[in-house]
């Protein structure tokens, strides 16, 4: 086993740029592909299947990788698995904690969604309608002048903060930041401390999140909850989901801050449960860049 990585980490005060990342995984790929091997003392003929990160996401930095799977697919002669990005993080995120069949919080900077496994499909019970809090945390931070990614430090500012108002925005079972962001830039500008705005952003944002996981295991008669992704680092967070839990009966999981962003072991991983229950993608593309995560079904629960 290997856990090889070589991240893409945009300049310093900017965002993603699909063209860069796309030159980062073409420089990248046979290299950490041949460490990755060295690591873990195989070569391809010990290699059952090659699975790659099949969407969603952003367009160049998918194809990147695609050609380099059925590049190594065509000559190894090794079924080729097609991963969805998401799945990847709920599925190493249940391996490493060992939960079952929890509701889960899917929390990055690109996806806010409150899953489960119901029939065959993790369903979407609730996600943002607009942005996600993770970007609503680099927001927010990145004008208080705060280093990205804004989670951690923001997290360090909101210790000494006291309560401020920030607008509640729950519809049914989904939840909406944008309000929130408004709300918070303009008390910035109006020169409310830093602190209050941190601790307030965080009582707000992690109470919604807290308020729809907890309707959720009711609902769906859950008896776990699983914070993935990104934000799940976040201790305030952590706390409150693991009072609800308590209160519920129910037991609160957190992923491993090691796996909690983007990795290639949860595709490998999920590659490796999907080629063992014999899934088949229904589509024949390359990628997938708007694929929902409700539309994957579910051949190893
Ligand atoms: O999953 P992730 O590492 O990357 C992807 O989006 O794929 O999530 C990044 C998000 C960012 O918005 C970052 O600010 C947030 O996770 N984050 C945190 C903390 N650490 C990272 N948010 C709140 N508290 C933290 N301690
Ligand atoms: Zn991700």
């Amino acid at each position: 086993m290997a856990d090889e990585r070589s991240v893409y980490k945009p300049a310093l005060g900017k965002g993603i740029v699909p063209h860069e990342a796309r030159l980062h995984h073409e420089k990248i790929a046979e290299g950490v592909l041949q460490n990755a091997l060295k690591k873990s003392r195989l070569t391809f003929e010990d290699i059952d299947a090659i699975a790659y990160s099949c969407g969603p996401g952003l367009p160049p930095a998918l194809i990147t990788t695609a050609n380099f799977a059925i590049q190594l697919s065509e000559k190894y002669e090794a079924p080729l698995i097609k991963v969805h990005h998401g799945i990847g993080h709920v599925e190493i995120s249940r391996l490493l904690t060992k939960a079952k069949d929890p509701v889960i919080l899917f929390l990055s900077g690109g996806h806010n969604m409150i899953l489960a496994y119901v029939e065959g499909y993790y369903r979407v019970f609730g996600e943002a309608l607009d942005i996600t809090c993770g970007n609503l945390i680099d927001v927010v931070a990145r004008e208080m002048g705060l280093p990205m990614p804004g989670g951690p430090e923001l997290e360090r500012l909101a210790k000494n903060g006291k309560y401020v108002n920030l607008p509640i925005s729950i519809k049914g079972m989904d939840l909406s930041f944008s309000g929130i962001q408004t709300a918070a830039l303009n008390l910035l500008k109006k020169g409310v401390p830093r602190e209050d705005i941190a601790y307030s952003l965080q009582e707000t944002c992690f109470a919604m999140l807290a308020e729809v996981a907890e309707r959720a295991i009711a609902h769906i008669k859950k008896e776990e909850c699983l914070v993935t992704g990104g934000v799940a680092a976040n201790r305030r967070l952590r706390e409150m989901i693991t009072v609800m839990c308590e209160e519920r009966d129910a037991k609160a999981f957190f992923v491993p801050l090691e796996y909690s962003g983007d990795n290639g072991v949860m595709i490998a991983w999920t590659g490796i449960l999907a080629h063992k229950s014999g899934w088949k993608p229904d589509f024949k593309d390359k990628i997938n860049p708007r694929w929902r995560i409700d539309e994957v079904k579910i051949t190893w629960i």
